[in-house]
Formats: structure tokens, C-alpha cells, sequence
């Protein structure tokens, strides 16, 4: 994308603003402030938010004496989200999948914990595109990849951890079940990603509580895909993430939240997405609940959820982790 170089009406203050080495900007990311350039001793609007880079537009900036842009102070707290997202590593997909998904994993970790104390921004937003991305490449290339994922033994890394988890089991359900556009894929692994995102509306000490929760903190839970819808409104976000967001919580039978929806109302990948949310939540060490084995865990949905979770996605899951005879030996 070719910089936006227009001359600004009324110049800003120099006292205003502040400034981000060009060469702190990483090839590929998403500024989602107004960057400013200096030219002939005044500032010059240079890139509207969200601004994507190029390795190419970098260096012919710093090639020009262009060594740093400006921004206005009031914008600094999404500049620092900016420079932790662009800490996340990247991932090298030359690392086999089975080793790579945890890689991913982590990664996702990383995001997940600027998502809760922050706000969501559309470079955040950007970053889980690439992560989702990451985990439709490394579930594509190899689908019994997620049996490494295993049980999550420590229940303080689960609010963190569970949404690419999840993502991961949804997606080897949808390629097991033959889904193969690339596209859909994607827009599920975004959807499982931000699942969950309207509890970083909960405050934590809410989520993660030893003890049974009283009826208003229950009341708020339950509020969670409202608050995620709420917050991905005005984002470019598309039908399919935006639904599993609002509607995870769903169940076949009627009998879920927030809407009640039943089994014809609810998209393939929301069917998906809430039945990998329910295994990876029995198969995780929360802070009122001890982990299941996969085993334990396939058996209790298939004898008492199957009439609220999808019946496939079910059959799907305990193929992929090996039949039932190898489930049971583990
Ligand atoms: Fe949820
Ligand atoms: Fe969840």
C-alpha cells in the first residue's frame, strides 16, 4: 500500500505528539493510529488507521532520511498495545505439527492476555487473523496434531489457553468432516480465537472463582457472548466468527444461551465451535473443576450431552483422537 502522503489542513502541534522509530514497525502488521511524517518542519498526515505495512514502504522511508513518524500522546494506549502485539513471535511452520501446535499455542496465549487488559483494537483483531491462520495451517497439514494438545493441568493458564485450544479441536472436526474451503476454515479458527472475548468485560476474580457462583455473578456470566458481540460490532469481522461469538453457547436442544436457538437456527461451524468449547472446558483443570481424561470426558457427552451438542462433531472427535479403543487406554 502506497503511503498516504496528503498535506494536513491545520498542521498539528508538535507538542501534541509523540514519536515511533520507523524502524520499530514490523513488515506485515496493523497501525491503527494516525501516523504523521515530518516534511519541511511541519507534520503531515501520512497513514490513516489502520495502516497496513509493507517490508517494501519501510525500507524506502528509512531510505529517504524518513527515521521516525508521529503520532498524537492521546493515542498511546494503542501504541503500546501495538509494540506487545508485534512481540508476539511468529510462528516457523517449518517445525513439524505436532511440536508446531504448541508453539501456537503459546502464541495464542501471548494474544489472549493483551485481549483481557486491553481493549480490542483492530491490529488485535489483525494478530488473531494470522494466528488463526497459523492453526488452519498446522491442523490442515496434520489433524491428530490436537491429540498432543492433551488435558491443561494448571488451571490459572485456562482463560488464556482454552480459546486456541478450542480452535484447534474445532477445526479437526471440520476438516475430518470434509470441510475443505480454506476460507470457512479460517473464519472458524477466528470465531473459536474470540469465542470468549466478552469476559474480559467479567472481572477475572468472576472467572476464574473457586466456589459456586452467586446468581448475579451467574447472571453475568451468561451475559458474556452478548458483551463479545457488542464489542466486535463495528469490526470487520464476518458473519461466521461473529455468530460463534454470540452463539457458542447455543445447544441443539433449546436449552442454551442467550437466545435459545435450536439445532436449524445455529450455523455447521457454531455446532462445531460449541462442542470443542464443552471438550476442551471437561478436559481442563479450572479453578472448580479437575481435569477429565479425553476418555472420561467423550464418554460424559456421549451419555448425557448429546442431545444439545452435535452428534458428528462428537463421532468426528473420538476418531481423530484414535477410536475409543486407544481413548481408553490412555
Ligand atoms: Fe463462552
Ligand atoms: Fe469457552
Amino acid at each position: 500500500m502506497a503511503g498516504v502522503s496528503m498535506q494536513t489542513l491545520n498542521p498539528p502541534n508538535k507538542e501534541n505528539m509523540a514519536s515511533l522509530p520507523v524502524d520499530t514497525i514490523l513488515d506485515n502488521s496493523t497501525t491503527d493510529f494516525d501516523l504523521y511524517i515530518e516534511v519541511n518542519n511541519s507534520l503531515t498526515l501520512y497513514g490513516t488507521s489502520p495502516y497496513k505495512w509493507t517490508k517494501g514502504e519501510l525500507t524506502r522511508l528509512l531510505a529517504v532520511g524518513h527515521t521516525t513518524l508521529y503520532y498524537f500522546s492521546a493515542d498511546q494506549p494503542k501504541v503500546e498495545v501495538y509494540k506487545k502485539l508485534i512481540s508476539i513471535p511468529k510462528i516457523d511452520r517449518s517445525i513439524p505439527p505436532l511440536q508446531r501446535i504448541q508453539n501456537i499455542t503459546d502464541t495464542a496465549a501471548e494474544l489472549m492476555r493483551i485481549l483481557y487488559d486491553y481493549p480490542l483494537t483492530p491490529a488485535s483483531l489483525s494478530k488473531g487473523r494470522e494466528i488463526a491462520d497459523e492453526i488452519v495451517q498446522c491442523v490442515g497439514e496434520d489433524i491428530a496434531c490436537v491429540g498432543a494438545l492433551g488435558k491443561l493441568a494448571n488451571h490459572d493458564y485456562y482463560t488464556y489457553y482454552h480459546s486456541v485450544r478450542m480452535s484447534a479441536y474445532a477445526l479437526a472436526v471440520a476438516l475430518f468432516l470434509s470441510e475443505k474451503d480454506e476460507e470457512r476454515l479460517r473464519e472458524l479458527s477466528m470465531g473459536c480465537l474470540f469465542h470468549d472475548i466478552g469476559k474480559s468485560r467479567i472481572e477475572l476474580s468472576v472467572i476464574n472463582k473457586p466456589g459456586a457462583l452467586t446468581e448475579r455473578e451467574w447472571q453475568l456470566m451468561r451475559k458474556h457472548p452478548e458483551f463479545g458481540f457488542s464489542m466486535v460490532e463495528q469490526s470487520l469481522l464476518s458473519v461466521v466468527p461473529r455468530e460463534v461469538i454470540m452463539h457458542h453457547h447455543e445447544r441443539l436442544d433449546g436449552s442454551g444461551y442467550p437466545h435459545g436457538l435450536t439445532e436449524q437456527e445455529l450455523l455447521g461451524e457454531v455446532r462445531i465451535a460449541a462442542f470443542a468449547d464443552v471438550f476442551d472446558a471437561l478436559t481442563s483443570n479450572r479453578a472448580y473443576q479437575v481435569s477429565r481424561t479425553r476418555y472420561e470426558a467423550l464418554d460424559l457427552i456421549r451419555f448425557t450431552m448429546l442431545n444439545h451438542l452435535d452428534k458428528k462433531a462428537y463421532r468426528a472427535m473420538v476418531e481423530i483422537l484414535g477410536g475409543e479403543g486407544k481413548l481408553k487406554k490412555e
